[in-house]
């Protein structure tokens, strides 16, 4: 049967040190794009690598004592081992000191020398190293790169150049053309912009340095890095082949993916080679943005870089994949910082998505023994739930289709929020109470397996590590494939009835920031504490203030008060009252009776469904015969009272501290 392909590569990094999250974000969005297409069904090749060769590698090299070729071989195996540990899916890894490689670039470049588009001359201008990037006088004001800022140096040499300018128009025009050629659209602009402002010919030998590969006809020139690097993407189908299958198959290139940084040497020197070379143009060039510290980009040669490793062994890989490509919209900058990474993986990952599973398998467990019922009939609630889920699903491939990647985890996430929103309307522990309901119940617990079957697939692609333990809870191990494929998202329903669940350890725990890292607590309630404390030290010390200070209690007397919240389920007048209000109310699974004096303010009607925070361990007392088991809390300035609730966006469950 004929498939569509689909072929997907990252830039080839340089060996020149270890990797960071930066490149770490590229990888696995691609890794996600290339699971998504094979999904939906595409013959997927998903090519990465690393650029071997050139000047900065040869002088990092020889810093270390070492030869470039052992220096290489090591910091590859770790970009290995990296791509294995972040679940990197690739399909081929392609390395630029193979001959595979070599043999192509030394390929081109004859043909290009043979047909006159390369000749020999003298070049004499500034080099940037670190990036590799010759610049004009011009260009190089203050001595410095126009790219990253770093110092420049002179070269006077005898070299090879190649007529760019020659295919600038034609370049242009392809890109007229062609809109969706070079995305987002500021950086296509800006590389018209950039065209349009001349192309100079690019010098493409070097001769003061030997690491590369060399010009076969002369071979005192090694071949400018640049042109051995973007070749990669064809050498590694045509190189060492059989036969031209792989090219007949994947060329052209459907994705190029990269950061915007190298943006201008994918969309204006790659085209044009394979132009010059008669080979057809890859059809996208696709930039994001940076991942930004507080102090400027990360960067090797700064060394200001995160370690993906030590965040994957600490939090784990699939939070680390969701963090990243949740973190940065599509094209644009981030900053990466590791509260903003706990924050998402306590409130999206084991909040959001983690209890959405764990209530769900409980109640099927407590209320079926565990087995996933026939739905029967569904109501209004039912069909907003289904329709959402519809949408999402579309939405999703339409955002995927664009790269959106952080805008197509955001429609999940608000199909999870809308499940875990359903429970509440439905109030399953209600129905359980009642044996007429039992078919309601079976059909809301139906539904939200059917949402959490649907959620897995969606979010598969992008942490690939998770569907096997969800399979796990919601009993689908051993489910057939077509309940868990993309096509199987087209109906509702799929989700197989007496699949029994089996509770499991939490997908996703809370991480006490303080405990994982052993650092100064940073938000600003731990700070209070920490104040807190310190005062306390002070008072060892002598200085007895704290708790004599009028007004100041002790973080230990503070941390007393059980606060909690509890969502009300039930809630009537007391009769021959006024003022009071009996709340039954659900503290997790557990569930307590509350008189509060609120009726003046509040009808019954209006506090079902709601969470509202409550002292927990408040001595329980009798209020007109009522055992009392909580105080509710509420703000009132004399006439008016509202009651303390917690943002209805968290989806924070009942039974949940406060503090
Ligand atoms: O440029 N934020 O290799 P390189 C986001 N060898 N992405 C980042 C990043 C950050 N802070 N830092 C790095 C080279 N990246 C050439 C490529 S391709 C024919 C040759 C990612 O090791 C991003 O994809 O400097 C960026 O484009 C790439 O790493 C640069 O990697
Ligand atoms: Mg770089």
């Amino acid at each position: 049967m004929f498939r569509k392909s689909f072929y997907i590569t990252t830039p080839i990094y340089y060996p020149s040190d270890k990797l960071h999250i930066g490149h770490a974000y590229t990888t696995v969005a691609a890794d996600t794009i290339a699971r998504y297409k094979k999904m939906r069904g595409f013959d997927t090749r998903f090519l990465t690598g690393s650029d071997e060769h050139g000047q900065k590698i040869q002088r990092t090299a020889k810093e270390k004592g070492m030869d470039p070729k052992a220096y290489v071989d090591g910091i590859v195996l770790g970009f290995k081992e990296l791509w294995k540990a972040l679940e990197v899916s690739y399909d081929d890894f392609i390395r630029t000191t193979e001959d595979r490689h070599k043999e192509v670039v030394q390929e081109i470049f004859v043909k290009l020398y043979n047909q006159g588009d390369i000749y020999k001359s003298e070049y004499e201008g500034w080099y940037c190293t670190p990036c590799e990037t010759f610049w004009t006088e011009r260009q190089a004001e203050g001595r410095v790169c126009p790219d990253c800022g770093r110092p420049v140096e002179l070269v006077k040499e005898e070299s090879y150049f190649f007529r760019m300018s020659k295919y600038a128009d034609r370049l242009l025009q392809h890109i007229e053309d062609n809109p969706e050629f070079i995305q987002p659209v500021s950086r296509r602009n800006e590389m018209v912009n950039f065209i349009k402002q001349g192309l100079e010919d690019l010098c493409v030998s070097r001769t003061t340095f030997d690491w590369g590969i060399k010009v076969p006809f002369d071979p005192k020139h090694v071949i400018y890095v640049w042109i051995d690097a973007l070749t990669n993407y064809y050498s590694a189908l045509v190189g060492g082949q059989p036969g031209d299958s792989l090219v007949k198959k994947y060329w052209p290139a459907d994705v190029h993916l990269m950061a915007k940084d190298i943006v201008r040497f994918h969309s204006i020197i790659w085209p044009i080679i394979l132009m010059a070379a008669g080979i057809e143009l890859p059809k996208k060039v696709v930039a994001h943005g940076w991942l930004l510290l507080e102090g400027g980009k990360m960067s090797k040669s700064k060394g200001n870089v995160i370690d993906p490793l030590v965040l994957i062994d600490r939090y784990g890989v699939d939070a680390i994949r969701y963090y990243l490509l949740r973190e940065l919209p599509f094209g644009a900058d981030g900053y990466y910082s590791e509260d903003a990474l706990v924050q998402r993986i306590n409130s999206d990952l084991a909040n959001d998505l983690g209890n959405l599973v764990s209530r769900s398998v409980a109640m099927v467990e407590k209320y079926f023994g565990g087995q996933v019922q026939s739905p029967v009939e569904n109501d209004d609630i039912d069909r907003d739930l289904i329709k959402t889920a519809g949408a999402v699903i579309e939405e999703y491939e339409q955002l995927m289709e664009k790269y959106e990647l952080s805008n197509a985890l955001a429609a999940v996430w608000r199909f999870i929020s809308r499940a875990n929103k359903y429970i509440d309307e439905t109030f399953p522990w209600l129905l359980a109470k009642d044996e007429n309901k039992r078919a309601r119940l079976g059909t809301v617990l139906y539904n939200l397996m059917e949402s959490i079957r649907i959620i897995t697939i969606m979010i598969a692609p992008f942490m690939p590590a998770l569907p096997p333990r969800i399979w796990e809870q919601t009993g689908l191990t051993n489910a057939a494939d077509d309940v868990k494929s993309w096509d199987s998202l087209q109906e509702w329903g799929l989700f197989p009835s007496g699949a029994v669940v089996l509770k499991g350890a939490a997908l996703f725990p809370r991480i006490d920031n303080e405990k994982v890292r052993g650092e100064e607590p940073e938000s600003a309630e731990a700070v209070k504490q920490a104040d807190v404390k310190k005062d306390d030290t002070k008072k060892d010390a002598g200085e007895k203030q704290g708790e004599e200070q009028e007004g100041y209690i002790s973080f230990e007397e503070f941390a007393k008060i059980d606060l909690r919240l509890a969502e009300v389920l039930k809630a009537e007048r007391v009769e021959k009252t006024d003022k009071l209000l009996k709340l039954g109310v659900a503290l997790g699974d557990e569930r307590r009776t509350i008189v509060a004096g609120i009726a003046k303010h509040y009808t019954p009607e209006e506090l079902i469904g709601r969470k509202i925070l409550i002292v927990a361990n408040l001595k329980p007392a009798k209020l007109r015969g009522i055992l009392s088991e909580g105080m509710i809390l509420a703000a009132s300035d004399g006439d008016n009272l509202g009651i303390i609730t917690v943002d209805p966006d968290r989806n924070i469950p009942g039974g949940a501290k406060a503090k």
